[in-house]
């Protein structure tokens, strides 16, 4: 891929920069430091994410969902606590190119967790998953032109990735493009269509939400070490807006931060 223009990349992010070269010594890269909530259990690291869904749900505009497991609980709780979403339009940062009745779906996940539990509905703009993945990341990319995300709520996986933006993946190399297709670095091993870098550096809020003992290695990977393409979730780190990771305590067992910052959904 041809480098992007220097006038380009200078008048978006500041910086020169290009995925790779990221690793060659250069003068030191501008980072955005992650803020830490760290919330005593699952449970309450959902309520978190949920609160900060609930603000969005109100004030509305643009939201990337994450897919996975771990935000289930959290869109059942903002449900609960705010059924009028009809100031939302809601994106997903990654989709597994399946029907979206398949198990495996985010779309059906965000389905079952949030929109059936709704009074007032969101615009939602699903990956077009009967399409093969370039043509549904074409697509995709399409719609997303012109679109600024108000928020982008993130998972992380254990390898790192973030949307579908696994470890050493081409997609991380996208300057251009919003949304791309991805292959699978993790099971399900279906092809995904991903937001890329550019689309989620220019949200004005990314949240990730993270639990688990198993998270914790990532976590700190992500958030704390020396941000890589090993690690793409670190690559957020990058941008200019704010990051915030929602960390249960087993998650944020490596962190090195108490958990005493946070009591409630609202503290
Ligand atoms: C996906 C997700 C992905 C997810 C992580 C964490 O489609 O799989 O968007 O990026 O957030 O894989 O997944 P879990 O929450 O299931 O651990």
């Amino acid at each position: 891929m041809a480098a992007p223009s220097a006038a380009f990349v200078q008048c978006r992010y500041g910086v020169a920069l290009h995925a790779r070269a990221w690793l060659v010594p250069r003068p030191r890269l501008r980072m955005t430091p992650v803020d830490f909530v760290i919330a005593p259990d699952a449970e309450g690291a959902a309520a978190a994410a949920a609160g900060v869904l609930v603000e969005l749900a109100r004030r509305g505009g643009h939201v990337a969902l994450a897919g996975g497991s771990t935000p289930r609980r959290a869109y059942e709780l903002a449900a609960e606590l705010e059924p009028d979403w009809s100031r939302v339009d809601i994106w997903l940062g990654d989709e597994r190119c399946v029907s979206p009745d398949d198990e495996r779906s985010n779309l059906r996940l965000v389905r079952e967790t949030l929109l059936a539990r709704l009074d007032r509905q969101p615009t939602v703009h699903p990956v077009h998953t009967e399409l093969d993945a370039v043509d549904a990341a074409a697509a995709y990319d399409e719609a997303l032109r012109g679109v600024v995300l108000e928020l982008a709520l993130l998972g992380l996986g254990d390898d790192g990735h973030t949307a579908s933006l696994f470890p050493g993946s081409p997609a991380l190399d996208e300057r251009d493009r919003l949304a791309v297709s991805a292959d699978p670095g993790l099971a399900p091993w279906v092809e995904r269509v991903t937001m890329t870098l550019p689309m989620l550096f220019a949200a004005r809020q990314i949240v990730f939400l993270v639990v688990g003992n198993a998270k914790a290695e990532s976590a700190h990977r992500a958030f704390v070490s020396e941000p890589s393409v090993q690690i793409p979730a670190s690559l957020v780190r990058f941008r200019k807006g704010p990051t915030t990771a929602i960390l249960d305590r087993a998650a944020a067992s490596s962190i090195g931060r108490d958990d005493s910052a946070l009591s409630s959904p609202d503290a």
